[in-house]
């Protein structure tokens, strides 16, 4: 035996029954900072568990693991380029907590729409991660499982900040710093937030390219907007603790301005964070990685947050969720 091997924990197995390890994950929304915070500057994000994710992992009958989900079905192996994260992640999961490789059965359940900037490709890693570990039975620290769904961002979005990874698998805001430790925040304002879908997929790793891309030709604007960005983050999360909506919202508007001119809305996107403005919204903007994908917009209250949700649905949203920011007491 390899001398180097000596020292290695035996290989944990799976169980002898037909058991069903479950995991289950929740999509994210940023509320301000995307993009800014791939360059180091912070973000503030959400759970947004309206849209959820369950996997179900078992032993398979067949000699080789096979993926069940709404875009695939069929064996891990032959598994489409777009989905590769989910070899990659069961892969790093099976080696790096020292499982014993057998064919399994995945079933993915999946509420969450795909890119949409909902963080869907972290959340359906984390949730796989998860179901794993309840299948073998082991326990994997925060860390780890986010070092793996990383692993697997970088192959869905190449450049990440860590961001979906952190937010789709923690059920707290979090203001976040690549550089620095997340800080998760309790969030409790007296407004309500809209979620809205513009029903046109969005190309987090597109855009993200192309800031950095429009970063080589204008590298003087693209700093500033980018450190503009951090600062209006920062005040926002004053506003937030200050439970100032009418600040977060104007700020949230800003944002939105600064993202327009990084190239990183459409005219659909915009349409759409209009109509919220003309609707009596506090602010609003895209979210996520832009070109396509979600806008969010502030309301002071319910009756109001209804009626820019459904002014957002008229300029063209799919689809709209209302969340009371303020948790029930
Ligand atoms: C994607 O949800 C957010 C971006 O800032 C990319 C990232 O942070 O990895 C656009």
């Amino acid at each position: 035996m390899d001398p180097h091997y000596n020292h290695l924990p035996p290989k944990i197995p799976a169980p002898p029954t037909k058991k069903i390890g479950t995991g289950q994950a929740h999509s994210k929304i940023i509320l301000m900072g995307e993009h800014a915070v791939v360059y180091d500057y912070p973000a503030i994000a959400m759970p947004f568990t309206a849209v959820q994710v369950e996997v179900k992992v078992h032993a398979s009958h067949k000699p080789y693991t096979s993926i069940d989900c709404q875009y695939y079905r069929g064996p891990l192996e032959q598994i489409p380029e777009h989905l590769e994260n989910l070899k990659t992640a069961l892969h790093l999961a099976i080696e790096s907590m020292r499982l014993k490789e057998i064919p399994l059965d995945i079933k993915i359940e999946s509420t969450i729409p795909q890119e949409r900037g909902m963080g869907s490709s972290a959340a359906v890693v984390v949730a796989l991660i998860r179901a794993i570990c309840d299948f073998y039975h082991v326990q994997i620290s925060d860390y780890q499982l986010r070092l793996i769904t990383n692993e697997a961002e970088v192959i869905a979005h190449q450049s990440t900040s860590g961001i979906d990874t952190l937010v789709t698998s923690s059920s707290n805001p979090i203001i976040y710093r690549k550089s620095q430790k997340p800080h998760s925040f309790k969030l409790d304002l007296d407004a309500f937030l809209i979620v809205a879908d513009s029903g046109q997929a969005g190309r987090t790793s597109l855009a993200v390219n192309h800031v950095h891309e429009l970063k080589k030709v204008k590298p003087h604007f693209v700093e500033q907007a980018m450190a503009t960005i951090g600062r209006f983050v920062n005040q926002a999360y004053q506003a937030i603790r200050l439970g100032d909506r009418t600040e977060l919202g104007r700020l949230m508007t800003y944002n939105h301005y600064y993202l327009n001119q990084l190239g990183i809305s459409n005219q659909e996107l915009d349409r759409i964070v209009n109509a919220a403005w003309l609707a009596g919204a506090l602010g609003a903007k895209l979210t996520g990685g832009g070109l396509g994908g979600c806008v969010i917009a502030l309301a002071e209250d319910q009756h109001h947050g209804e009626i820019i949700s459904e002014a957002m649905m008229k300029a063209g949203a799919s689809k709209a969720w209302l969340l009371n920011l303020s948790p029930v007491k």
